[in-house]
């Protein structure tokens, strides 16, 4: 049976993967930031996951405007990252899986998730910067095999909060009835906080950033009750990015556990988080073992 042993959230602003470049991690600047993954290295190296399913908002580099899937899942043995305009060094390609891919678009489907499939999918920086945040000495080894899920948040109308977390559910289910043996942890990508254009670019809402936070562990469905409009408000309009939070959160199906947490502000324009949390199935699902 597939072990989900934890969940990962990051921003994925484009402007980390210049820092990476530059070597600036340690600087006043970004240090705040890239701190924040000292724990996070320390967990990987201790429990060694062998898949990464990463939930996420592409920008234009896979899926553009004139056909915007609302959710979709990669489906292919690798992932190649590309030049999307943002000055980032383009990063190795990643290792897909595409049996444990096609398990869960079967079981998505059966879940009455009509999604997109990607048997060819270029993964853009929301995906590649936490990755190499995770693994920042992996050069072109990465030591995750990758299942890319997107969740449209660029071309309304978006999913809700709701369904975002139901699909995170519907994730989770499937990766349990996984018969394979890797350790599998669930990334979200995005947010918190940040508006990119329009009268309120630059908004950030530290505090609700900072509520968000700490829902997102301990009482997820409270994230669900805000409509779109409310988290765009609230969170600016590029926000919503916190829907991949809340699925990646929904796929958590056992006892969660905070490993570690950081917020920041500003990472460039945006509230800056990192999220760490520990997965232990629950004693009923060890009994069915
Ligand atoms: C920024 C944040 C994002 O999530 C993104 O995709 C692009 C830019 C930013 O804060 O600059
Ligand atoms: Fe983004």
């Amino acid at each position: 049976m597939a072990n989900v042993i934890g969940g990962f959230a990051t921003s994925h602003v484009p402007s980390i993967g210049g820092a990476i470049a530059k070597g600036l991690q340690r600087t006043p600047y970004w240090s705040p930031f890239f701190n924040a993954f000292d724990p996070v290295h320390e967990w990987l190296a201790r429990e060694k996951p062998d898949v990464a399913v990463v939930i996420y908002n592409d920008h234009g580099l896979s899926h553009f405007l004139d056909k915007m899937p609302t959710f979709a899942v990669g489906a292919a043995e690798e992932y190649r990252n590309a030049d999307e305009g943002w000055g980032i060094p383009v990063l190795p390609p990643f290792p897909g899986h595409a049996a444990l891919s096609w398990h869960l678009i079967e079981s998505l489907v059966a879940d009455e998730f009509d999604i997109t499939t990607c048997q060819e999918h270029l993964v853009d920086h929301a995906f590649a910067l936490p990755l190499k945040l995770m693994y920042p000495d992996a050069g072109a080894n990465w030591p995750v095999r990758t299942v890319p899920i997107t969740i449209n948040s660029v071309q309304h109308p978006l999913p809700s909060a709701l369904r975002c977390w139901k699909l995170g559910q519907a994730i989770g289910r499937a990766l349990d009835s996984w018969p394979g043996a890797e350790k599998i942890v669930v990334v979200g990508t995005g947010g918190l906080s940040h508006q990119l254009d329009g009268t309120r670019a630059g908004f950030i809402n530290k505090a609700f950033d900072q509520l968000c936070l700490d829902k997102i562990v301990s009482d997820p469905e409270a994230l669900t009750r805000y409509s779109n409009k409310e988290l765009i408000e609230q969170a600016g309009s590029q926000g919503v990015e916190l829907m991949c939070w809340i699925a990646m959160r929904g796929a958590l199906t056992g006892r969660v556990s905070k490993v570690s947490s950081a917020y920041h502000v500003p990472v460039s324009n945006t509230g800056g988080a990192v999220l760490l949390l520990q997965n232990e199935p629950l004693p009923q699902a060890l009994a069915a073992e």
